[in-house]
């Protein structure tokens, strides 16, 4: 992995350092959630575009894939991609590329350099990309990937901006909702909980990503 791309990947650069504690702590209650329930599929959305979505879905699973899970983070968000860069991927054979038909599931998911982790990227932006996530094909390949993987992890659009993380919201068992402290708005926060509670997914929790901290001034969560 190119070192320019990894400065996102702190819980795999620097696996005991504060923040990738936080992250552990984040996914330890992810777990507890799931306790009576077969949570194997969440999605990280946000209210507005900017809160740290992407970083947070890949932090989240590289911890996941640090317990020894086989896991999956799948870039669904086909209007401005970025789990290639991070990981250092081909973008261009991935998701679309699946929906439309172009390749087979068999041949888009690629591994990392963290063992456990595969990750399927977006493909080719889409002209169309909410009503390729709202098919039968994304249905049909999630079930396909939930026989091959222990867990999942989806990184969405922002949920008040375009639907895309809703209408993938019924192929998953939670939603994780990230906000950016001292940026994403009340009222904003409202109205991503009252569309997602259209769907009647579970959201699993809320990060405030960004909270400056005497000791770490990277990131901090607080969970609920
Ligand atoms: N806590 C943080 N402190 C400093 N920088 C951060 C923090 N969290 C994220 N960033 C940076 O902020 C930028 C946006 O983060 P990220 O791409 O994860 O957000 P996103 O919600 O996925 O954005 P988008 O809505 O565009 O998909 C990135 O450059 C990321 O490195
Ligand atoms: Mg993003």
């Amino acid at each position: 992995m190119k070192k320019s791309n990894r400065k996102q990947l702190i819980a795999y650069t620097n696996p005991n350092s504060p923040v990738s504690e936080q992250f552990k702590t984040i996914r330890t209650c992810i777990d507890f959630s799931s306790i009576d329930s077969n949570m194997q599929t969440i999605l990280v959305t946000s209210p507005e575009p900017g809160s740290g979505k992407s970083t947070i879905a890949a932090n989240l699973a590289i911890v996941y894939a640090q317990q020894g899970k086989k896991i999956l983070l799948i870039d669904g968000d086909l209007r401005r991609p970025t789990v290639h860069k991070a990981f250092g991927k081909n973008m261009l054979c991935g998701l679309s590329s699946v929906l439309s038909n172009q390749i087979d599931l068999s041949e888009v998911c690629q591994t990392t350099d963290i063992e456990n982790l595969s990750v399927l990227t977006s493909g080719a932006i889409p002209p169309n990309p909410n009503e390729m996530l709202n098919s039968n094909k994304m249905t049909a390949v999630l079930a396909d990937l939930k026989q091959q993987y222990d867990f999942i992890i989806i990184d969405t659009p922002p949920v008040t901006i375009v639907s895309d993380a809703l209408v993938i919201s019924k192929n998953v068992d939670g939603i994780i909702l990230v906000t950016r402290y001292g940026i994403t708005l009340k009222d904003k926060i409202k109205q991503a909980i009252e569309v997602i509670n259209i769907t009647h997914v579970p959201v699993l929790g809320t990060v405030l990503n960004g909270v400056s901290d005497k000791k770490d001034n990277y990131y901090h969560h607080v969970y609920e």
